[in-house]
């Protein structure tokens, strides 16, 4: 079966082909040839999910699913959530997200909150929505090469090191997005 993920962020991509199944064909965007950056104007994780597949459906008629994430620190009424790619508005590269969030909690010790992944698939034209959660806590200073986001500050419970400095079957265990695509990959195997 082919399915067209709503996204060109090659590490999310490759993070998301590594748990599937040799029986998924995963594509990326451009993989399917489509050139269109999609909004993520809602207020929800479920709504930008939703309009990432829809966008992506209306488009092609393919199967296809859109994800969306965001890091909900318990300290900060679940900030930054939704806003995650753009909680430094003005210069929304990684590493400025994550110097704000380090200054947000410099005085902070409750450091705990989760990662959370909603998927939006629309398969044979109807919609199914899945979520992966990860809980862990925000390190005092960003450590590790690997990942992405906010992966160098992001320590998941149960483990001694953070998600960057994981190689990426490690992550696995742990990650939200993992997690959801398991549940995705589940209801495939049910259903279809
Ligand atoms: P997106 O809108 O789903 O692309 O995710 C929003 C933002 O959350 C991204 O720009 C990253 O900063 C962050 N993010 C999403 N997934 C991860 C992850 O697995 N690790 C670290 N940061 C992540």
């Amino acid at each position: 079966m082919k399915l067209i993920i709503a996204s060109n962020n090659q590490h999310k991509v490759e993070e998301i082909r590594s748990v599937l199944p040799a029986t998924l064909k995963l594509l990326s965007l451009k993989e399917a040839g489509i050139e269109i950056e999609i909004p993520e104007p809602y207020d929800t994780l479920q709504e930008n999910a939703a309009e990432k597949a829809r966008t992506i459906y209306a488009l092609t008629g393919e199967n296809c699913f859109g994800e969306d994430t965001g890091l909900e620190i318990y300290a900060l009424q679940n900030e930054p959530g939704v806003k995650s790619a753009r909680y430094a508005q003005n210069e929304p590269e990684f590493r400025n997200n994550i110097e704000k969030l380090l200054f947000k909690l410099k005085d902070e010790t409750n450091r705990s909150g989760r990662f959370r992944t909603v998927i939006c698939l629309i398969v044979e034209g109807k919609e199914h929505f899945f979520e992966g959660i990860c809980e862990g806590m925000i390190l005092y200073q960003p450590k590790g090469e690997k990942g992405f986001g906010y992966d160098p500050i992001f320590q998941p419970d149960g483990a001694s090191i953070c998600f960057a400095e994981m190689d990426m079957e490690e992550k696995n265990l742990y990650s939200h997005r993992a997690r959801a695509m398991g549940a995705l990959v589940t209801f495939l195997k049910q259903n279809i």
